[in-house]
């Protein structure tokens, strides 16, 4: 009796290495897709103004591209949501057409790259930190310089990659992509080929660096109003372009520095990061992927911080350090999708309860000043007054 559940448990073994393999190529159809995407965004601006064209060439290219895109799409998986992004593209195609505006296509393109993103469960943040520009700094050197010129300062047919506003439309998970030789066309295998991960990471922010060499840094509240964009994944998909100005170049100088933004990301903002990245990994079935970003958030995220969230309020610690352990049952003995994803969503909840409750709101923080200095103004007036009457008084005198 036991032995046809072992048969059935070694066919559905022998079957997993296939799944993953058929994972990682939707992955790759995905990240290709969103690289063409990524293109049309930046490049459809250069070649229309007004509905005439600048540069017929490179407005036929990214004709072609959406058509390519299109074609990526419909290889990938059918599920309900992709109708929906097919239809999206074939709108992007009539824009074009049109020779709607710049700012129009580019919209269009990047909001079908993020439906994309989410549908497939792209991973478009590192797991882990972000190094400094200066680290890939060597690599650059040996690899891109040649081209790119040590600066990036480009030249000919190569881009200029400390022009402020195209690296602007670019996310940090684009500079990412266009470094995969298996994703992108533009550089030779001889160029990226051996490139691992964490290097085109590296090399990502090296890239994004050229843009806001010299700068200064961005004021610090503006990490506290923003604290998506000073941690993963906020500050690797996010594209500068899409934010009001003041903190678009926040964000440009931030992913170029991202080691001297660690300490402004809050370590609750970090858990949370992870867990969201867990959740997209267990989605996609990669459960020891999810385990480990799972424990990492557990580590680097929440435990720094709960001894300050048990000063706070203990129930709510109690209810956290539950969750955790219900999550990391879960995850270990590999429950079903929609209960793990339910105690990831229910412990991110937890946790920005937490955030709430150790930081106090920037509203919170001016009022504090604001009662300071009328008290200090006050006082000030008082003394005056008081000082005033006494000079008169001595002068009568
Ligand atoms: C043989 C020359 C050459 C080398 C070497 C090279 N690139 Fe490029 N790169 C280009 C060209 C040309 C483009 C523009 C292609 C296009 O837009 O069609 C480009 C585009 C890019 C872009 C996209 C920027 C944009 O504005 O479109 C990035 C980012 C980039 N390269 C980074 C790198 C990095 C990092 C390296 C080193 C690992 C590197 N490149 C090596 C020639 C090169």
């Amino acid at each position: 009796m036991r032995y046809p559940w072992i048969c059935l448990c070694l066919l559905v073994l022998s079957f997993q290495p296939l799944w993953a393999q058929q994972a990682t190529e939707n992955d790759r159809l995905a990240a290709r897709a969103s690289n063409l995407l990524s293109y049309i965004a930046v490049d459809y601006g250069e070649s229309v103004d007004n509905g005439q064209l600048l540069d017929t060439d490179l407005y036929r290219l990214q004709q072609h591209h959406a058509v390519q895109a299109l074609e990526l799409v419909r290889e990938l998986p059918d599920k309900p949501g992709r109708a929906t992004l097919e239809s999206g593209i074939g709108e992007l195609q009539e824009a074009i057409r049109r020779r709607d505006s710049g700012e129009a296509v580019r919209r269009r393109a990047n909001e079908i790259a993020d439906r994309l993103a989410a549908l497939y469960q792209m991973q478009r943040s590192p797991v882990h930190s972000l190094p400094s520009a200066s680290l890939a700094m060597p690599l650059y050197r040996q690899r891109c310089a040649r081209c790119h010129g040590n600066w990036g300062q480009g030249g000919g047919a190569v881009p200029d990659l400390r022009n402020v506003s195209r690296m602007a439309s670019f996310s940090l998970y684009d500079f990412y992509n266009t470094l995969d030789p298996s994703v992108d066309t533009v550089h030779s295998h001889r160029i990226d080929g051996d490139l691992d991960s964490r290097q085109r990471w590296a090399l990502a922010v090296t890239v994004a660096a050229f843009a806001v060499k010299n700068q200064l840094p961005p004021s610090a509240d503006l990490a506290e109003r923003y604290p998506a964009l000073v941690g993963l994944p906020g500050m690797a998909v996010t594209r500068p372009i899409e934010l009001p100005s003041s903190v678009r170049n926040a964000l440009m100088w931030w992913r170029g520095h991202p080691h001297l933004v660690r300490s402004l990301e809050h370590p609750l903002a970090r858990a949370e990061g992870l867990l969201q990245l867990a959740e997209t990994a267990y989605r996609g079935g990669d459960n020891a992927g999810a385990y480990h970003k799972l424990m990492l958030a557990y580590r680097e995220g929440y435990q720094p911080l709960e001894q300050q969230i048990e000063r706070h309020d203990a129930v709510l610690l109690s209810q956290l350090q539950t969750q955790w352990q219900k999550l990391r049952r879960e995850a270990l003995a590999g429950a079903p999708n929609a209960e793990v994803i339910a105690s990831m969503q229910n412990l991110r909840t937890l946790l920005a309860r937490a955030r709430d409750q150790l930081e106090p709101t920037l509203g919170g923080e001016r009022q504090y000043l604001w009662a300071i200095l009328l008290f200090t103004l006050a006082l000030a007036l008082g003394l005056s007054l008081w000082w005033g009457l006494r000079r008169r008084k001595r002068a009568r005198l």
